[in-house]
């Protein structure tokens, strides 16, 4: 019995978030069951990954506060450190990833989200790192990804002042990119997955690489790591049936991943 439910459909697959009891909020046996199913993810088959959490209510309402509430200082190290490690690993996974946000993204939801490439939200969708009004700082990567995200500023105003924002003000700051009534996200999301799925597998991973690992680094850094990846597109044969197709006027072959 698995927190995390992995469901392929062909080459996009969900990840759901499954504990609606605790509105899908993340302790050490989902954290784990994540990490599990991020290595079960088919990469040779699946070239987008939704995530997602169980039920109309909530994505993720965070870490969950009943497990950490008697850790000591170690220990809540320790976990923050089981938390990051796993978001670390949904962050490089090699192929895109959107959070489909419907409903409570809060503390370590809003972490989760974050740790996803791309995120588009339902209409009801709550963001927020609530952690200050619990005692304890963002500890899933939520200082550091928030800031990057939306800037210093507006991520120390969210953080210090607890606020929980909704989903046209997470639009606007651009936390999210997209907002769909809660009907129409799922929907929505798969349709994105399904036109990155189309595009050709190995230079959307490289584009991954390039921009993941640039942010990281100066530009002179940044702009070598995009010459590597992009050099790695020539010679493939997707890199050639694309050119030519587009040579020849004629619309591409389906990629092939080779
Ligand atoms: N941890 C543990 N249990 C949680 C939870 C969480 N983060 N969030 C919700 N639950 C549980 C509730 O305890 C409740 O369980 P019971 O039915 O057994 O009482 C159940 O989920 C339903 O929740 P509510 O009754 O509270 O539902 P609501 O609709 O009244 O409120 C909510 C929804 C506003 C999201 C509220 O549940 C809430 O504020 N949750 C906590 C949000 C939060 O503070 N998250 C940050 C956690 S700290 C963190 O994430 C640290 C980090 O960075 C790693």
């Amino acid at each position: 019995m698995s927190f995390v439910k992995y469901e392929p459909m062909g080459d996009i697959a969900y990840l759901t978030i499954d504990r609606p009891s605790a509105l899908n909020a993340l302790n050490a046996q989902v954290l784990s069951d994540l990490s599990d199913a991020l290595d079960g993810i088919d990469l040779n088959t699946v070239r987008c990954v939704i995530v997602r959490g169980a039920g109309e209510k909530s994505f993720v309402a965070g870490a969950d506060i009943a497990q950490m509430k008697d850790l000591n200082a170690a220990e809540g190290e320790s976990f923050g450190k089981k938390g990051n490690d796993v978001m670390l690993k949904l962050e490089k996974l090699p192929i895109p990833t959107i959070a489909a946000v419907g409903g409570y993204a809060l503390g370590g939801g809003c972490e989760l989200a974050m740790a996803c490439d791309i995120r588009i939200c339902s209409d009801t969708a709550v963001f927020g790192q609530p952690e200050v009004g619990l005692g304890i700082t963002p500890g899933f990567g939520g200082t550091q990804r928030l800031a990057r995200l939306v800037g210093a500023g507006m991520a120390k105003q969210m953080i210090y002042t607890a606020r929980n924002i909704k989903a046209e003000e997470a639009c606007r700051i651009g936390l999210v990119n997209a907002v769909y009534p809660l009907e129409e996200l799922y929907a929505a999301a798969e349709k994105m997955a399904r036109q990155i799925a189309a595009n050709a597998p190995i230079a959307v991973r490289a584009s991954k690489k390039a921009i993941n690992e640039g942010l990281q680094v100066d530009i002179d850094s940044a702009v070598a790591i995009e010459e590597g990846c992009f050099g790695s597109c020539f010679g493939t044969a997707d890199q050639r049936e694309g050119m030519t197709a587009f040579l020849e006027k004629r619309k591409h072959e389906p990629f092939t991943n080779c």
